[in-house]
């Protein structure tokens, strides 16, 4: 790759279900990011694309009831909607059925065996089909389930291929230790080389019993393992190992952005398949936090999603990119919420950005015929903006590229603040009643015309249609996006034509009654989920009761609530509190909790012990009695006297799982 070349590529996503926020999520931030290189002059390159072989794929095409080929065709299609309708702008999109990267699959498979990295063997082995992974369990562990999907685990053993990852260890350690960028943030990275350090088995790289994929050459009866192709994804969408394209030795090495929910794969398998392959090494893989709801991970499994659909019933493609960047910081996990994005949308966008750029346009218009003055001589107010911009711009381009989106656009609107704060301090509405204060009240708008001019030029990649629309209304001409910061100067190059047009860049969002209907249509019950809506049980207006509203809440606090299954491992009667049972519950944690029960009138401690329990576990710790209890249990509060019936399942549930 030449120093000027940028390739940046988004993990490829699975096609078993719609796209949600999580994937738009990195899609969004690379997309942001090539953006902000291309801004620069970089010649970029943004990959991303979906991920179609193995058995999930398979299942989630026989639970349709379609064939599978037609299952990813449609559900790409949904990603490329899904993307495009967020304003996304990728250069190549791959498809792991795409015939070319079969063929490079297969190429890197025959380089590998030729340099004896490849061998026959069997393996057997706990399997989680939704990881796609074989887990490590304890070897007394009965029925094992999925630590990460809580489902259980299959069984499997089967003739295998293996890659000699174990081969791997020393080199990997070695490029950990001679590349400290080649895994970021250091959090990871030390993870990555504790993982490591503690040896590495070989890797079975084919499946027998999975049909949904590509064949391993020269065995067809072995599909090759959906992981080992993936991430194969990245050269051949470059041509690496096809004829399709050529543009490998012009953007490789790659950035890698994914989730920390796939760094082994990225940071110690991939890197380990291209030493094998004597391929150069990736540039950096930088691992990113997850999207939160309620403190769990945004996903499919738990069903805790949030649509895109839904949000663009509500908000612009800015809002929402501009909230990801700025709310979370990137590398670490963060917790979304439509309120808060309607909070960040009217304090930074309504009432930052868009209310500089109208009160700026608004008095050139009212005060120059809306043609912008000029930038002339320069009083030490009018200095200070301009210095502080340019410091604005700098630590912006610092902090974009080492990947803290959120700070960089922290130092932009800081620079909004700054201007704000001078216009507020100048007082151009009174310098204007006066004509003896011409020259000053040109100053004062010249520079918070050329400030603006400067910071729509900033946030472009963080808000490309707002900076776009900004950008017309000042009577500029030319892209934005394309206008490169650090080359543009102050007070030069300002071709503007009359201010004719103002419009509010960003409407200010009604909180209250957006949540209103937010809430009704992601309420349990009426949220579609993954499900097309068709599929829920239809229900006549009359048939159907709505809670008083006064008496609802938001969905983001019910899962605020965190309820989970628990089993009661000990219980006894509090000494002189008649109604409390001291408990000692098993919430699937390292360690039991205690807590207090107000129930001893009506359940002995033995009746209890062994019970199949919900509580509620992110209660605040209080003291009853001296005693600290550690959340809370639920049961239903029966006649009048208020008889407590403990609330439990109708079938096992394994500890800590949560209810929603
Ligand atoms: N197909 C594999 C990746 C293969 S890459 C060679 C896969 N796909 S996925 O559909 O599950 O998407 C994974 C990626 O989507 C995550 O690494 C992350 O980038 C993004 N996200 C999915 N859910 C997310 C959140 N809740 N939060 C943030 N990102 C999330 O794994």
């Amino acid at each position: 790759m030449g120093e000027n070349t940028f390739y940046v590529t988004t993990p490829i996503y699975y096609v078993n279900a719609k796209p949600h926020l999580g994937h738009a999520y990195t899609t969004l931030v690379v997309d942001t990011l090539t953006k902000f290189k291309r801004q620069r002059g970089i010649d970029s390159f943004f990959l991303t694309g979906t991920d179609e072989h193995g058995i999930n794929i398979e299942r989630a095409a026989q639970a349709r009831g379609i064939p599978v080929r037609q299952h990813v065709d449609e559900v790409v299609g949904e990603f490329k909607t899904a993307f495009a309708r967020l304003g996304v702008e990728y250069d190549r999109w791959i498809r792991t059925v795409d015939a070319h990267h079969e063929e490079t699959v297969q190429n890197l498979w025959r380089v590998l065996d030729e340099r004896g990295f490849i061998y026959k063997g069997s393996y057997e082995g706990w399997f989680c089909g939704y990881c796609n992974e074989f887990k490590d369990v304890e070897s007394d562990t009965a029925d094992p389930v999925c630590p990460i999907h809580e489902r259980p685990l299959d069984r499997i053993a089967e003739e295998s291929y293996f890659f000699k990852l174990s081969a791997f260890q020393q080199p990997l350690l070695d490029l950990y230790a001679s590349r400290p960028e080649f895994v970021q943030p250091e959090v990871r990275r030390n993870e990555v080389i504790s993982f490591v350090s503690g040896g590495l088995k070989d890797l079975s790289i084919s499946r027998v019993s999975v049909k949904w994929g590509i064949p391993v050459p020269g065995d067809a009866s072995h599909t090759i393992y959906v992981w080992f192709e993936a991430l194969t994804n990245y050269i051949s969408a470059l041509g690496w190992g096809n004829d399709k394209y050529h543009d490998f030795d012009r953007y490789w090495p790659a950035l890698h952005m994914v989730g920390k929910d796939i760094l082994r794969f990225h940071a110690v398998y991939w890197p380990a398949f291209l030493m094998g392959a004597g391929i150069e090494l990736p540039r950096t893989v930088f691992v990113h936090g997850m999207l939160l709801r309620g403190g769990q991970k945004m996903g499919k499994t738990l069903g805790n999603a949030i649509q895109l659909d839904v949000l663009h019933r509500y908000f612009s493609n800015d809002q929402i990119r501009y909230y990801l960047l700025r709310e979370v910081a990137f590398g670490q996990d963060g917790e979304v919420t439509y309120q808060g994005l309607i909070d960040r949308s009217n304090s930074d966008l309504a009432d930052g950005l868009g209310n500089l750029a109208s009160r700026t346009l608004t008095m050139v218009r009212n005060y120059f015929g809306g043609i912008p003055p000029r930038p002339g001589k320069e009083d030490e107010g009018a200095a200070e903006v301009r210095r502080h911009i340019a410091e604005s711009k700098k630590r912006f381009d610092a902090e974009f590229n080492a990947l803290n989106f959120s700070r960089g656009l922290e130092a932009a609107w800081s620079g909004i603040a700054r201007v704000d704060k001078f216009i507020t301090d100048q007082q151009p509405w009174k310098l204007a009643k006066d004509p003896s204060n011409g020259p000053q009240l040109e100053q004062v708008l010249a520079t918070a015309y050329e400030a603006l001019r400067h910071l729509v030029l900033i946030v472009a990649p963080a808000l490309p249609a707002t900076s776009r629309e900004i950008w017309s209304q000042m009577g500029l001409s030319g892209d934005p996006l394309l206008i490169n910061p650090n080359e543009t100067v102050w007070g030069e190059g300002i071709n503007a034509s009359k201010i004719e047009r103002i419009s509010p860049a960003f409407p200010k969002l009604d909180k209250d009654k957006i949540m209103t209907e937010i809430e009704s249509e992601t309420a349990p019950g009426a949220d579609a989920g993954q499900q097309p809506a068709a599929e829920q049980p239809k229900a006549t207006t009359s048939e159907l009761t709505a809670p008083p509203a006064a008496q609802t809440i938001a969905i983001d606090d019910f899962i605020k609530v965190e309820l989970r299954a628990a089993t009661v491992l000990e219980a006894e009667r509090v000494p002189k509190a008649d109604k409390l049972l001291r408990l000692v519950i098993d919430v699937g944690e390292a360690q039991p909790r205690q807590i207090l029960a107000g129930i001893a009138q009506h359940y002995a401690p033995e009746d209890v012990v062994g019970r199949k329990i919900i509580v509620v576990a992110n209660l605040a710790p209080r003291k009853l009695r001296g005693l600290e209890s550690n959340g809370m249990l639920l049961a239903a509060s029966v006649g009048d006297d208020g008889r407590p019936v403990l609330a439990t399942f109708g079938e096992d549930v394994p500890n800590g799982t949560r209810l929603k």
